[in-house]
């Protein structure tokens, strides 16, 4: 059973199944996707769909090799509907930058869609129901590398609950297809403490290895 499924098993939580959409005969899943999208814009399978102005579903290149993961909406993003927007989102599409890409060439989404109130930490059970979207949408952008934005991403992707010291200048591996799968602070952390975007790049590094080696 894959580390995600026995932790929320052990925590009592069912997991939330998404109808069945991979029977979908369009060859290039573009209809996939407007399914998928058009479930999370009615979602109510949470609270926090009371409080959202609008869900977040993800954007950017739906065929990338890279695909960043954050933790939920805050405010700028619950308003406009997009992934880090914000200021910590100014940070990531810099991060991403560095790498010598634009945040058009990855695709971005969070582990919940819908903000949690005040910015609160997910709740277990909303991971549970809102984390097949996610499931859904990695399997349709096949990416070569997930990189987990932030602790709370990492644990609900990697079902751990390891301190970022433990998580972070290493390759994980995320579901069936082991996708390889990096930590990285997230950008609110590095707003407050600068002097860790070293090491997010040193980190950002072991994954152009990666990719290099399998071009
Ligand atoms: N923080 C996140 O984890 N995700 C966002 O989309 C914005 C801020």
């Amino acid at each position: 059973m894959p580390s995600r499924l026995k932790l929320l098993k052990s925590l009592e939580i069912d997991a939330y199944q998404l109808r069945n959409i991979s029977e979908n005969p369009d060859p290039n899943g573009q209809t996939d996707w407007s399914i998928i999208e058009s479930q999370v814009s009615t979602c109510k399978a949470c609270q926090l769909h009371k409080g959202r102005n609008n869900p977040v579903f993800g954007d950017g290149d739906m065929s990338s090799d890279w695909f960043f993961i954050g933790e939920a909406p805050g405010k700028d993003e619950d308003l406009q509907g997009k992934p880090f927007v914000g200021r910590a989102g100014r940070l990531l599409t810099e991060v991403i930058f560095s790498m010598g890409l634009s945040r058009e060439e990855v695709f971005i989404a969070n582990i919940l869609k819908c903000r949690p109130p005040d910015n609160r930490d997910p709740k277990p059970g909303e991971v549970a129901k809102c984390f097949p979207y996610l499931e859904k949408q990695i399997e349709l952008v096949k990416p070569k590398v997930i990189v987990a934005v932030g602790r709370i991403a990492a644990h609900s992707l990697l079902g751990t609950d390891l301190p970022m010291g433990q998580l972070r200048g290493k390759i994980h591996d995320f579901g069936n297809n082991n996708i390889p799968t990096l930590v990285i602070y997230h950008p609110a952390y590095l707003l407050r403490s600068p002097s860790k975007k070293r090491k997010v790049w040193e980190d950002l590094q072991l994954v152009e290895n990666i990719l290099d080696n399998d071009s």
